[in-house]
């Protein structure tokens, strides 16, 4: 079994990229074999800052490694390093509708956030995003729910292009986790948790004890005093009891007993503390990768070779079944 996934370094990562992604790899990468991309040309369709872009692209390394994805097992590169995505992105571009890009809820959400920055990458995003799948005939994408509609269409393309042209790419299939899968924001528990939202919103896996507290201190709840699952009438609690079972792998039902006539403020209270102690080997990883920039350096060089070879492999195939050389 192949896998893919990746994540954009925009701003910083927070929770439910760990939920929704990440935590589902480090199973995987002990039964299939696992690619692990860091996305950096597609975090360059919205506003981004050009001096930090490749300290945001070693802390996703950071983040990888610290969620315990080992190099020797898996292949953890950069996009922008493997120039076959883009490739490959331009030769699925001529077999794809227009009308199924514009369609695509990230395309309608991104372009009403970013109205000055409405730009043709965002539109292609999705193409993109199935070239780097498609690459490496992958048969599982592990994300988060929001990824859902990407990965179907990407199945879509490989369908038409093999039915087009020849039998080139294998059709993959999104894998969401149980719970977890949508992780909402800790301001606006109806909406979901965002990299590109203001900072209270969102715990980040490199978020200091202090801020830890403040913010799930002041995640917004409810005016009852239950603790107690129900997305609809209680989204906030609901929102903070999913990111409590998710971290300790206890259920919400053993979660909705343990804390029974329990005030909110003391069930924050353990959430922060169970945060503040799974989120510190990110901190760590993330120190330790500073003091010796080198080893991510080799790390990323190596896995982009390793990338390279398949992605060759891949696009050559592609080429010739659409006569080109
Ligand atoms: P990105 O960087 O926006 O998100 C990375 C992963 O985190 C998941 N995610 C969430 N899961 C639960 N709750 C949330 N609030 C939440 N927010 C984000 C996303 O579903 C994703 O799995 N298009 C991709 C990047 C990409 C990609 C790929 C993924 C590019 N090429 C190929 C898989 C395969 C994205 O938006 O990532």
């Amino acid at each position: 079994m192949k896998v893919f996934s990746g994540i954009q370094p925009t701003n910083e990562l927070h929770i439910g990229n760990y939920l929704g992604a990440i935590k589902q790899w480090v199973d995987l990468q002990n039964q299939a074999e696992c690619v692990f991309c860091i996305v950096d040309w597609h975090a360059i369709t919205v506003p981004y800052d050009t001096k930090v872009l490749q300290t945001k692209i070693h802390e996703v390394a950071a983040v990888y490694l610290a969620s315990g994805i080992d190099p020797q097992k898996s292949i953890i590169f950069v996009q922008s390093q493997v120039k076959e995505h883009a490739e490959l992105a331009w030769l699925l571009n001529t077999i794809t509708p227009l009308g199924d890009l514009q369609r695509m809820t990230q395309f309608k959400d991104k372009s009403a956030k970013f109205l000055q920055n409405i730009n043709a990458g965002l539109l292609n995003y999705p193409v993109l995003m199935a070239a780097d799948v498609l690459l490496y005939q992958t048969d599982v994408v592990p994300v988060g729910e929001d990824q859902k509609q990407h990965v179907e269409l990407t199945r879509e393309i490989a369908r038409r292009f093999n039915s087009k042209f020849s039998e080139v790419f294998k059709l993959p299939k999104a894998q969401i986790p149980k719970i977890g899968a949508r992780i909402m924001s800790l301001t606006e528990p109806t909406k979901k948790m965002s990299k590109t939202d203001k900072a209270e919103s969102r715990i980040g896996l490199f978020d200091s004890p202090e801020q830890i507290k403040e913010k799930i201190g002041s995640a917004t709840t409810d005016s009852g005093k239950e603790i107690r699952y129900n997305p609809k009438e209680k989204p906030g609690i609901s929102n903070l009891l999913t990111i409590y079972s998710s971290f300790s792998n206890q259920s919400i039902k053993d979660l909705e007993k343990e804390f029974t006539d329990q005030s909110y403020q003391l069930f924050k209270q353990k959430l922060a503390d169970l945060l503040i102690e799974t989120l510190e080997p990110f901190r760590a990883q993330k120190a330790k990768l500073e003091s010796n920039p080198s080893q991510l350096n080799e790390i990323l060089t190596d896995g982009a070779n390793h990338a390279r070879a398949i992605a060759q492999d891949t696009i050559q195939k592609a080429r010739s079944a659409m006569g080109l050389n």
